[in-house]
């Protein structure tokens, strides 16, 4: 026969023994869930902090909050510049966490830590995100040889080419090339203040062999209003991304020149051709179906409707070429650039 003293003191000891093994697995596995992120958690840095470096920080920053293979800090070098008061614009972005310059009145979320050093922003990074103009990639590339985790990945999201002796050398070509890592990159229709605004747009990676890289620069990127779709043709949508900067100057031209819908509906069918044929040209591998993505037709769209590059021709061509680009891009896009050859 057992007591009510014994019963009581054996409902005691089991409750305090599953108290203490429940906590004990309550505490394995948080040790477990953390100790193993930590050591796969991706770092993430953003080279470039311009008007799409911004928006693309702000969209990558508000992502690896969400995701858990992913540190919740995004750093974003910044070429830094003295703002008219005189205060240096990485400590006013890391003080207001805005780009008061290049994204005015738009908050890039409290992880996005800007930094002026290079070398300090890139070093721990395993994805590297590349938006500076391209003007200035071969010399940022020159920077970064040998300060580069082993094994990160890259990702462009400049349009545009250096033009060499050798020949045309596209950006992700040149970012692979000099710092020997693998470059994927980001096209669309995605002028960048409307998607800082969370107005919808879709974008295209393009990978040349790493489906499940591919994915993880999808995953990195997309949010409810900026759906992402991978295809395997990272030149074909390279070309997309630069070309149609081309055709956007003879879109301005139509403007300025005030020749009418239809004069401009035939020149960005004709540069759409022509953006095919020149593609192909320089890769035969360039798929046709690539120009029915986002980085193709829909992006030579906008940018014929409202990028940088019409807005500065139509000015020249109001202005009867009296005026320079040099100085129409100066006063027009207040510390912009143009998306010409240099
Ligand atoms: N803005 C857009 O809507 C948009 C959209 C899609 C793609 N892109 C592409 O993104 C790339 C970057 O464009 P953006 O709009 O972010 O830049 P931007 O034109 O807004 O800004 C220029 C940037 O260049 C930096 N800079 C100036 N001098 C420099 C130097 N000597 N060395 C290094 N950096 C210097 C400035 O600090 C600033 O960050 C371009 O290739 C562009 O084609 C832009």
């Amino acid at each position: 026969m057992v007591s009510e003293s014994d019963q009581f003191n054996l409902l005691y000891s089991l409750s305090f023994t599953l108290f203490l093994f429940s906590h004990f697995i309550l505490c394995y596995t948080f040790l477990h869930y953390f100790t193993k992120n930590k050591l796969v958690m991706t770092k993430v840095t953003v080279v470039g902090s311009g008007n799409w470096g911004s928006v693309a920080a702000k969209l990558i920053a508000s992502n690896t909050l969400l995701l858990t293979n992913f540190n919740d800090e995004v750093k974003m070098w910044v070429f830094e510049e003295t703002l008219p008061g005189g205060e240096k614009l990485t400590e006013v972005i890391n003080q207001t966490n805005e780009n008061v310059k290049y994204l005015p009145g738009i908050k890039l979320g409290k992880n996005v830590i800007a930094d002026p050093n290079l070398e300090n922003a890139v070093k721990d990074a395993d994805m590297l995100v590349f938006v500076s103009p391209h003007q200035f990639m071969e010399g940022i590339c020159k920077l970064l040889v040998g300060k580069i985790k082993a094994g990160a990945e890259g990702l462009s999201l400049i349009k545009g080419m250096e033009v060499k002796k050798e020949g045309p050398c596209m950006i992700s070509t040149l970012i692979s090339n000099q710092l020997g890592i693998n470059c994927s990159v980001l096209m669309g229709a995605n002028i960048a203040n409307e998607i800082a605004m969370e107005k919808f747009s879709e974008a295209t990676v393009g990978y040349s062999q790493h489906k499940e890289v591919a994915d993880k620069w999808v995953q990195l990127f997309t949010t409810p209003y900026f759906i992402v779709t991978a295809v395997n043709d990272v030149e074909g949508v390279e070309l997309c991304g630069t070309l149609k900067n081309i055709v956007a100057i003879a879109a301005g031209f139509v403007d300025g020149l005030e020749m009418g819908n239809n004069t401009k509906a035939a020149i960005m069918r004709l540069g759409l051709k022509e953006m095919m044929a020149f593609s192909k040209l320089l890769f035969p591998s360039v798929k046709d179906s690539t120009f029915f993505e986002s980085c193709g037709v829909a992006d030579l769209i906008t940018t014929c409707m409202g990028g940088r590059n019409r807005k500065v021709a139509e000015a020249y061509a109001r202005n009867g070429g009296k005026r320079s680009f040099e100085e129409l891009e100066e006063e027009l896009l207040k510390g912009q650039k143009l998306q010409v050859p240099k």
